[in-house]
């Protein structure tokens, strides 16, 4: 069981963010990672379709032979995750309590942001989850829709990002948050940018490094853990396109090696 891959699933190729962080973190560990690209974004549609999606992903890195998936994108995990871990028995981690985890270790005045896809921040699974582990915590959540195709475009750092991003985050401006969660796997790639509208003094929170953490230790627990040199990985997407390899070797800090395409539709 221990030599199976681990599984890793998200909208599309942002959770390479999240991919990235787990081969650094696992080496002893191989994954396969599927981008439901066809059916990207996840940010806008109803808790239902994200459900149904994610259902289907799991189901889709089971018949690969996963021994645990991880629900790399932040609006699955919101919408869908507690009903994943009901209806599948293998161990599935998301991202929202690891970065919950990580802001609440970040902050000082209990002051936190966080910022999001529609889906994700409708769901309330930050705010919750924060309030749950600070209950004086004073959240301010804010959807940003406008970031994930700014990324995807490769609009990283260009004045209309800058624009954009000044635009979105000015709520936040002048107010007194420490922290502000990342809670979309595309923002990270946009820190540089936010860092600059907010200023040093607020700790920008990625739960990347965190869900690594959470899953090495869920491992350990379910005596999962891989014991031979691992670090390979399968990369499935169910569309691809020309800026593809771009804007993925961003999302992954590395060129990204051949893909294999599956229909979903
Ligand atoms: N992966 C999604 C997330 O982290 C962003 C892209 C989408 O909307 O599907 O929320």
């Amino acid at each position: 069981m221990s030599d199976k891959p681990i599984g890793v699933f998200d909208s599309g190729i942002g959770g390479m963010t999240v991919l990235r962080e787990l081969i650094e973190h696992l080496p002893h560990e191989s994954f396969v990672y599927f981008g439901d690209t066809a059916r990207l974004p996840y940010g806008n549609k109803s808790a239902e379709t994200v459900q149904r999606f994610s259902r289907e992903n799991v189901r889709l890195l089971l018949d690969r032979g996963v021994k645990m998936v991880v629900v790399a994108c932040n609006t699955a995990t919101a919408e869908a995750l507690p009903g994943l871990q009901r209806e599948f028995s293998l161990p599935i981690v998301g991202v929202i309590d690891p970065g919950v985890r990580a802001a609440v270790a970040a902050t000082r005045n209990g002051h936190i942001g966080v910022i999001g896809t529609a889906g994700t921040i409708r769901s309330g699974a930050y705010q919750n989850g924060i309030r749950e582990k600070r209950p004086d915590a004073h959240v301010i959540p804010l959807a940003c829709p406008l970031f994930v195709p700014l990324v995807e475009e490769g609009w990283i750092d260009t004045p209309v990002t800058r624009l954009v991003v000044e635009n979105y985050l000015s709520p936040f401006v002048g107010h007194t948050i420490d922290t502000l969660v990342l809670g979309c796997t595309h923002y990270p790639l946009l820190k540089p940018v936010i860092q600059a509208t907010l200023g040093n003094d607020v700790v920008l929170v990625d739960s990347a490094i965190e869900t690594a953490r959470e899953v090495a230790v869920v491992l350990d627990e379910q005596g999962l853990a891989g014991k031979n040199g691992g670090s390979r990985f399968h990369i499935i997407l169910s569309d691809t396109s020309p800026a593809f390899e771009d804007v993925a070797a961003r999302f992954l800090g590395r060129r990204v090696p051949d893909v294999e395409l599956v229909s979903v539709l």
